[in-house]
């Protein structure tokens, strides 16, 4: 029984110290472990909890994930509306990356409008070509 009291209070104290240690993205630390106990792919950099240069701070700053085009091994891993593919994360159908890369976003209808209208012009330049084509 002592036995028993003196494993549980050991474990409480290891417990309280691995919470002690552990801080959020975003959070003042002190040593990196700080960081990576909450959160893989983190460090302490300017006394700061923040992810390692690829990575982005999840908006519950929760985790890490990985930006757009860095590598990764699930999709679990990657932005939101991002997919692990061929080991790197990129964005879904009918979202594109931000400038940053930080993000994926839904692609504007200018975007889309833009390849019509370019797609339009090939077309146009395509039968245009058949057309003098024919006159000589
Ligand atoms: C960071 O880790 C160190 C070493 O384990 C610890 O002494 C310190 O209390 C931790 N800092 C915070 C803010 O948890
Ligand atoms: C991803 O990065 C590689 C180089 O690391 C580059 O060649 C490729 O074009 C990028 N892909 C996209 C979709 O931006
Ligand atoms: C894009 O990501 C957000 C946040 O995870 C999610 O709520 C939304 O359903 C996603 N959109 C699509 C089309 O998958």
């Amino acid at each position: 029984m002592a036995k028993l009291i003196e494993v549980s209070v050991i474990s409480l104290v290891l417990l309280c110290v691995a919470v002690a240690e552990g801080v959020q993205l975003g959070g003042a630390c002190t040593v990196s472990t700080n960081c990576t106990t909450v959160a893989t792919n983190s460090e302490c950099t300017s006394k700061t909890c923040r992810c390692v240069a690829g990575y982005v701070a999840k908006s519950d700053k929760a985790k890490c994930l990985v930006m757009f085009n860095e590598t990764c091994t699930n999709t679990a891993e990657c932005l939101p509306n991002a997919t692990c593919t061929s080991n790197h994360c990129m964005c879904n159908m009918n979202f594109q990356p931000s400038d940053d890369g930080m993000e994926c976003n839904v692609a504007t209808a200018l975007t889309t409008s833009f390849i019509l209208l370019i797609a339009a012009m090939l077309v146009s330049r395509f039968f245009s070509a058949l057309g003098l084509e024919n006159v000589i």
